[in-house]
């Protein structure tokens, strides 16, 4: 259909018809709600506060059931976010649900980094949507659905004032997830306290800006009840699985010295206003929230983020394939300058250690030219020392047979002519200047 056709089609006005009789389309709304049961729903609710609040407790008392309770320590070095899910059943109605505890949290002496764990939990929910909602095979019908519903948010009741810790952690969270706030263990908090408790609570969220989950008023069916559990925020809890004889009556209950605090009993805690609000009331609201406002914000800015706009810069349509095409020849520019970059910086670097070669051999070649004279030079010397010792020698070799000449004739003459002795003897003592014996007979 051409642009102008379906413009003429959308501006064309809308007729109101009245049926003959019964067509049958009045089911719709019934075919869906059977539709919702076959498929299941899925429900993820996020615990965070701080090691032995209660979360566990809460949880058992609120689905009446016992889950694997597994007690945390106060050693964890950071926070460690467990996820458990269970298949439930309340009539016809399967829900999967998943309880996320932020294990260890409040524990460590540096609390700086507390919030963040949990924040790249809730994102990594976000994100393995986004990844099936972006597959070309997608199968959203049967994907079990792991984002966080909703965030409890256990507030310690100390009476004073809410922690830092607790301020921090929500203005982290509050547009990513749903908040609902509550005070824990209330029943160890006086009345006239926990008002005035609640009272500074919703004040210092106000002053920090920090943006609770507020319950629907747009529905009239529940607006009446919603804009009163509204007011009632935070709401003041206590959990118990423990069952106490009251009356005749058996309930869930904590037992004291003084007296029983029943759970479900509206005058002692919040309990059931809790329940009502988050699981009778507004769960299909909590669900809704999180997919058209948090997911619908984590969407937006991630593929904000990897370039994808709706329009150009005149404000003008811009198509998904015209998005991908320019994103994509961004890319190759930008690889095709980066293989450059690279290329030059290794031709550069070749160059770079070939000079370094070049330097490191002419350095070598004067060493060994140098090395080489040296050794010239003291051969040089060597010999010419030889030589001199040779000519030494061969002088004394010389006078050495001199002498032995001279002592054998005057052997002979001594024994011709004994009488001539002492004559003789001073002549033969009498050697050439320079000259001397070292080996020799001596002779009487
Ligand atoms: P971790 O999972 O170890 O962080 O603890 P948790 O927050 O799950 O607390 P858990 O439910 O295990 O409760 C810890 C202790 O607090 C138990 O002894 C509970 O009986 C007690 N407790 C739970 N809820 C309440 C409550 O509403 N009031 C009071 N006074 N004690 C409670
Ligand atoms: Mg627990």
């Amino acid at each position: 259909m051409a642009a102008t056709d379906l413009e003429r089609f959308s501006n064309e006005e809308k007729r109101n018809l009245s049926l003959g009789g019964h067509v049958g389309f009045d089911s719709l709304p019934d075919q869906l709600v059977s539709k919702s049961v076959t498929q299941g729903f899925s429900f993820n609710i996020l615990c965070v506060g701080e090691t032995g609040i209660g979360k566990s407790t809460l949880m058992n008392t609120l689905f009446n059931t016992t889950f694997e309770t597994e007690e945390a320590s106060h050693y964890e070095s950071a926070v460690r976010l467990r996820p458990r899910t269970y298949d439930l059943q309340e009539s016809n109605v399967h829900l999967k649900l998943t309880i996320v505890d932020a294990v260890g949290f409040g524990d460590q002496i540096n609390k700086d980094e507390s919030y963040r764990p949990i924040v790249e939990y809730i994102d990594t929910q976000f994100e393995n949507y986004l990844q099936e909602e972006l597959k070309i095979r997608r199968s959203l019908f049967n994907y079990h659905d792991t984002r966080i519903h909703v965030c409890l948010y256990f507030i310690t009741p100390t009476g004073h004032s809410l922690k830092s810790l607790d301020l921090v952690t929500m203005k982290k969270l509050d547009s990513k997830v749903n908040i609902i706030p509550i005070i824990a263990k209330a029943d160890t908090i006086s009345k006239s306290e926990l008002h005035k408790f609640k009272i500074k609570i919703m004040s210092e969220l106000v002053s920090n800006g920090v943006q609770i989950y507020q319950f629907p008023t747009d529905d009239e069916a529940v607006a009446e009840i919603n804009s009163v559990m509204n007011a009632h925020l935070p709401f003041a809890v206590v959990g118990s699985t423990e069952e106490v004889k009251v009356g005749n009556k058996l309930v869930r209950a904590r037992q004291y010295p003084w007296g029983v605090v029943q759970v479900e009993n509206e005058s002692h805690c919040d309990f059931v206003k809790l329940r009502e609000m988050l699981i009778r009331v507004n769960m299909e609201d909590l669900r809704e929230q999180t997919h058209t406002r948090h997911y619908e914000l984590y969407r937006r800015c991630k593929l904000e983020e990897m370039g994808f706009k709706d329009t150009d810069p005149d404000s003008q349509p811009f198509s998904l394939q015209e998005t991908y095409e320019t994103k994509r020849k961004e890319f190759l520019g930008e690889l095709q300058k980066k293989e450059e970059e690279m290329r030059q910086m290794f031709v550069n670097k070749v160059k770079e250690t070939e000079a370094e070669l070049k330097e490191k051999e002419r350095e070598l070649h004067e060493k060994f030219e140098h090395l080489k004279r040296i050794h010239q030079e003291e051969k040089r010397k060597v010999e010419e020392k030889r030589r001199e010792l040779e000519e030494e020698m061969n002088a004394f070799n010389r006078r050495k047979v001199a002498v032995e000449t001279l002592q054998s004739q005057s052997l002979q003459a001594t024994s011709q002519q004994p009488l001539k002795k002492d004559k003789d003897k001073k002549n033969f003592f009498s050697l050439p200047s320079g000259c001397s014996i070292t080996s020799g007979r001596h002779v009487n």
